[in-house]
């Protein structure tokens, strides 16, 4: 269903930061560069912003290194008035909702409503951490009756964090948040498609009071300005979320230059498992948000909906009405529940994968093309009878398509839900507790949601088992990646 109006890109929202963000100063770019930033509704320029590259790396480099020098005012800073600073920024994305949820949604295409649930949840995220940062403690640890042994938890440094384009506030939330509660300074490359909040975000820093040089925000592309991070060679972590042929680049170059820490989040193909005592409409429900959700733009998307033979054709049925109810279009518009897809590369992607699906004979329910003549909107699909070894039910789409797949045996389908090279999400329905829990068990992936899909909660760890990723975020896992710890040793003479 296409919503009613059709007026994105109001004229009404006014772009204030479109420099690069280095030493709480805006910058315009070395090399004079600038790039276009599109808007996914329309397809039409909304502005044009500084492009970095390896040059304002550099300068970001070193207004970093002088932040973190031992005697600056960061490091001097108490933990609790580093927390203070956070809870700052914190407040100042809720003050600001209003206007940053539009730039949001104009920049990414998501639903007004969605980029309000984003902020509210980025905020909690950065206030969650401020919380951690008088409680990130080591050990005294008992070793010889005259000694005295302990450890200490400090900031690892420069910290280079590479973020994608689907949830862009949300990802610089998870970012920012363990990095700066562990007394680290960053370098953040936004996504070259979504740069704007982000670079609001830098402005909204550099109000609530964080010393110059503490983060630097780089709008720029991937290979030139994120390679530049990547292979840096006093750049001394990186947190990377994004494709696995990035991840894996990201890999080698820290390899290759000063084996900085890596942490990566990357992709999925995540298994849905229905079995046959659910409640029909719950399961269809949760499957539908599994998939649909943020225009399917999500790593956890739940591509894979296994669905037991018993119920599997009600459920399709059930499954197709309800998806083409789902009301797609201006995401200004409060009934649109689909905006567009992210841009022109990311929109064709996905129409080859429909135009797969159907040459592998796979059965083609509903949707399968775009939705009006601009911007880049796709109906929400409906593949029956995928088989396992079908493109569509092997490689991440990153779009609108579900993919149904027939099951008959708990042990059989346990087996194919684990046949994928990745392991980021996977969700079973059933009122079977035993099932659940064995299921929980034996699912190869970093999280396991039973009866309900993709909850994510700040104060609970998420990554990746196999090629999704390494390393966790959130929760106190998060702060894993960003400290180091040092053992003192002390003879007690
Ligand atoms: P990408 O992995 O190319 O981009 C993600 C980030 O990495 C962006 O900030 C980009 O500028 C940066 N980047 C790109 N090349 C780089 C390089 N050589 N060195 C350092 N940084 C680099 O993802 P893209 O092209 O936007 O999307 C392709 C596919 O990746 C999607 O279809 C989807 O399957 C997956 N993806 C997964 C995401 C997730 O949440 N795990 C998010 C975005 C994309
Ligand atoms: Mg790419």
């Amino acid at each position: 269903m296409m919503s009613s109006t059709n007026s994105s890109s109001p004229s009404n929202i006014e772009i204030k930061y479109t420099k690069i963000f280095i030493n709480n100063e805006w910058h315009k770019a070395e090399s004079g560069k600038t790039f276009s930033v599109i808007n996914p509704s329309t397809g039409e320029e909304i502005c044009q912003v500084e492009e970095a590259n390896r040059v304002d790396v550099d300068k970001a480099v070193e207004a970093a290194r002088k932040a973190f020098e031992i005697d600056s005012p960061w490091r001097k800073l108490e933990p609790s008035a580093r927390g203070s600073l956070m809870r700052q920024f914190a407040s100042f994305l809720r003050r600001d909702i209003d206007y940053l949820s539009k730039l949001e949604t104009l920049n990414n295409g998501k639903p007004v409503e969605e980029s309000i649930a984003d902020i509210n949840v980025s905020a909690d995220c950065i206030d969650y951490y401020a919380g951690w940062v008088d409680k990130i403690v080591g050990e005294t640890i008992p070793f010889s009756h005259d000694s005295f042994v302990y450890t200490r938890h400090e900031p690892v440094g420069i910290c280079g964090q590479i973020i994608p384009w689907n949830y862009p506030i949300m990802m610089l939330a998870w970012k920012l948040g363990p990095a700066l509660a562990c007394g680290n300074v960053v370098i953040l490359k936004p996504a070259e498609q979504t740069p704007l909040t982000a670079l609001y975000c830098a402005a909204l820093i550099k109000e609530a009071g964080f010393p110059p040089g503490v983060v630097n925000i780089l709008p720029g592309d991937g290979p030139e300005c994120g390679n530049a991070i990547a292979i840096h060679e006093h750049i001394d972590k990186i947190a990377f979320t994004g494709s696995v042929e990035i991840g894996k680049k990201i890999q080698i170059a820290a390899a290759q230059s000063n084996l900085k820490r890596v942490s990566l989040e990357l992709g999925g193909k995540s298994p849905l498992i229905i079995c046959e005592d659910v409640d029909l409409d719950f399961a269809v429900n949760i499957a539908h948000r599994a998939i649909f959700n943020n225009a399917a733009q999500n790593c956890t998307a739940g591509t894979r909906t296994f669905v037991h033979a018993k119920i599997y054709d009600e459920f399709i049925a059930r499954s197709v009405a309800l998806t083409k109810k789902r009301v797609i279009g201006d995401p200004f518009d409060s009934n649109t529940k689909q905006g567009p897809q992210i841009n022109e590369s990311q929109f064709n992607k996905i129409l080859d994968y429909i135009e797969s699906g159907k040459k592998d004979g796979a059965k083609l329910e509903c949707g399968g093309t775009r939705v009006g003549t601009k911007g880049y909107f796709i109906q929400p699909t409906i593949f029956s009878d995928v088989e396992d070894q079908m493109q569509i039910a092997r490689e991440e789409i990153f779009g609108p398509v579900m993919s149904i797949l027939k099951f008959d045996d708990y042990d059989e389908v346990l087996t194919r839900a684990n046949d994928t090279s990745f392991g980021l999400g996977a969700g079973v329905i059933t009122k079977d507790l035993t099932r659940a829990l064995s299921f929980a068990q034996r699912l190869q992936s970093g999280s396991v949601w039973i009866n309900d899909y993709d909850v994510i909660c700040n104060q609970a760890p998420f990554g990746g088992f196999k090629q999704s990723g390494h390393g966790r975020e959130l929760g106190r896992y998060g702060l894993e990646q960003y400290y180091e710890v040092k053992t003192v040793v002390i003879k007690l003479v």
